[in-house]
């Protein structure tokens, strides 16, 4: 993977051939003080995590599965437009790099075809108006055929092979994307949020479409309608009101 010179995003590249959890090393890593931008990457992860506390399937070195330790001067409440403007990263990097096209659905999951093709884990470790760091864990399923899924999720996963009927360079789509996430994450520095968000929202295939929110044991159903400049998904819900919904709270799905 080539770095431009002076970019931080990836300056410092630690590689494993397997690794419980890129996320889990970057946090320990994080935790002894390493620098902004470091970036963990392995070939397999034998407990790879998704939000919510699922798993993410990646015992394969197929895919690519990499964390991005982050050192921001922010406030904790203004973080979540990072999450965003990591998936406009990895989007506009597949766009570039492979000419496809994927979505994005609200506030991470990337898609095609209806089906998963990656997904982004945010962690931080943060005080009361202070961050210490943020850990975001992407992974992407590049060349894995069907057979590599298992069998429960086939019907829900895509890969980037499956989709364009060649194997694709891992590398290269990595290196493109880091350099994508230099860019978006300066933007977020300099607060150009709208921008980012506008950027998101041409993935998006959340907007405008119906969503069921599940919330505390409470469901609600409505129509998003666009993301706040803090990242938030506002959402017009059928009792009438108008609700804006973090990732981290709630979970969201298409119906
Ligand atoms: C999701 O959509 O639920 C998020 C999936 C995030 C997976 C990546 S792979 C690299 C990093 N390490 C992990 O354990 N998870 C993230």
């Amino acid at each position: 993977i080539s770095i431009p010179q002076g970019q931080m995003i990836g300056a410092d590249i630690q590689h494993f051939d397997e690794i419980d959890s890129t996320n889990n090393y970057a946090k320990k890593i994080a935790n002894e003080g390493c620098a902004h931008g470091t970036v963990v990457v392995a070939e397999k992860q034998t407990t790879g995590r998704g939000r919510i506390g699922r798993q993410w399937q990646s015992d394969t070195s197929e895919g690519i599965w990499f964390s991005i330790v982050l050192r921001p001067e922010m406030k904790p409440e203004d973080l979540q437009v990072i999450t965003l403007a990591a998936s406009v990263a990895v989007v506009e990097a597949i766009e570039e790099t492979l000419g496809i096209v994927c979505g994005i659905k609200w506030p991470n999951d990337i898609i095609i075809d209806g089906k998963k093709l990656g997904g982004i884990l945010t962690e931080l470790s943060a005080e009361p108006g202070h961050v210490n760091y943020v850990v975001v864990g992407i992974g992407i399923n590049a060349n894995q055929d069907l057979e590599h899924f298992d069998y429960e999720i086939r019907q829900k996963a895509i890969s980037l092979k499956m989709c364009k009927g060649e194997t694709v360079s891992r590398s290269n789509l990595l290196g493109s994307i880091l350099t994508n996430f230099e860019e978006v994450y300066k933007g977020v520095l300099l607060g150009k949020n709208k921008e980012i968000i506008d950027r998101w929202t041409k993935y998006s295939v959340t907007i405008g479409k119906e969503v069921k929110i599940a919330y505390r044991n409470m469901e609600y159903i409505g129509t998003a309608q666009s993301v706040a400049s803090d990242g938030r998904l506002i959402v017009q819900c059928k009792d009438g009101v108008t609700r804006e919904i973090s990732a981290g709270e709630i979970q969201v799905r298409g119906l």
